[in-house]
């Protein structure tokens, strides 16, 4: 009697611990999705206590390169093109079963100058583009790993008019059919995205954004996606059915969306109860992504506080991540594993 109290109270401890140390990727996939993921980054792969988590493909199963896809660092000059950081992030998703979210091939950030001011004429620089996306996309053609690009990212400014950079003045937005129509042809069966900011709630810039979809959608030009950023505000992320409505306003378009970039950030000191207004404001988004069924998954722009980009573009900003600084999770990652179970 006593022996099988006692085996009892083993496998009732071994539920709980299954419960206890429920993983982020898996409660994704438990929810219908196919991937929680994260951002990373060349120079924290040298952290053992950081790529001990990352490896860990039940907390991630995909990831994006934050930089080393980047035009300035897959085509520094003309033509010349190194992949060497970004293999590295490749292989790394391929050892660790992980999912791959390509980022990105058109942007007017981390663009070389011999590009922004090449003045080129239109068919130089089209060219130009369709050599570019497709090369990098053809890079990683055929590897299991590749889930999807983001073909084009950020077009729009926040009142829902396209930003101007060298591709909108030389081109018109013609550029983003020609980047879709390359990144096709190198990867028929990457699922191609728009990324943007700005857009998880209904205003100009989600309108023009599913405005653009629905044109594209009309030309047969290769669409498959919107990536919704998220990076938001602690205590300024809107109800989860206006994100709901706006998620289903682009599903509604025949495409699918993700959650490609989320962080919360708040004013430092962090105090306990900004962290648990953090943990909501997860709960809130993540449930979200999980009511939606065309939200195939979310990506946190890095999981740690050491490596998030906030500090460095927000002065005085920060603890945006699920994992603080010292690597410990914080109420936040409850918070996404609560938005996942509802
Ligand atoms: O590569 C140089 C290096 O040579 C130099 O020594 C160092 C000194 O500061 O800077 C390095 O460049 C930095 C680069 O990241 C690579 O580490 C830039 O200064 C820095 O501004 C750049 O920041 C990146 C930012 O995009 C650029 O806009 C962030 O790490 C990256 O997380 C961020 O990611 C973007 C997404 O791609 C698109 N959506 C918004 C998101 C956050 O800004």
């Amino acid at each position: 009697m006593l022996r099988l109290l006692v085996a009892s109270a083993a496998v009732f401890a071994g539920f709980l611990a299954v419960e206890v140390s429920a993983q982020l990727h898996s409660v994704a996939k438990s929810a219908g999705k196919l991937y929680f993921g994260t951002a990373t980054d060349n120079p924290e792969l040298t952290d053992t206590a950081y790529t001990a988590i990352l490896h860990n493909a039940s907390e991630f199963g995909q990831i994006t390169a934050a930089n080393s896809m980047k035009w300035d660092a897959t085509e520094p000059s003309r033509g010349d093109f190194t992949f060497q950081n970004a293999d590295v992030i490749a292989q790394l998703a391929k050892t660790d079963g992980q999912l791959l979210r390509g980022h990105n091939c058109v942007w007017h950030e981390q663009l070389p100058s011999w590009v922004s001011s090449g003045n080129f004429n239109a068919a130089t620089l089209s060219s130009i583009l369709t050599t570019h996306c497709s090369t990098l996309v053809g890079r990683y053609k055929g590897q299991t790993c590749v889930y999807s690009w983001d073909v084009v990212n950020e077009p729009f400014n926040d009142d829902g008019s396209f930003g101007t950079d060298v591709f909108l003045t030389t081109l018109n937005t013609s550029y983003i059919p020609t980047a879709l129509n390359a990144a096709s042809s190198a990867d028929p069966n990457a699922k191609l995205y728009i990324n943007d900011f700005n857009i998880e709630s209904a205003g100009a810039k989600s309108t023009a954004m599913q405005t653009l979809i629905r044109s594209l959608k009309a030309s047969k030009t290769p669409i498959h996606g919107v990536g919704l950023q998220f990076h938001m505000i602690v205590g300024e992320v809107p109800t989860q059915s206006v994100l709901i409505q706006n998620l289903q306003a682009f599903t509604a378009l025949g495409i699918e969306v993700a959650i490609t970039e989320l962080d919360v950030r708040m004013t430092l000191p962090a105090t306990s109860a900004l962290l648990a207004q953090q943990q909501k404001d997860y709960t809130t988004i993540v449930g979200a992504c999980a009511a939606v069924s065309g939200c195939v998954g979310i990506t946190v722009w890095d999981f740690t506080d050491k490596f998030s980009w906030v500090p460095g573009a927000f002065a005085g900003q920060g603890e945006a991540c699920p994992w603080d600084a010292n690597l410990v999770k914080k109420p936040a990652y409850q918070g996404i594993i609560a938005g996942f179970k509802g």
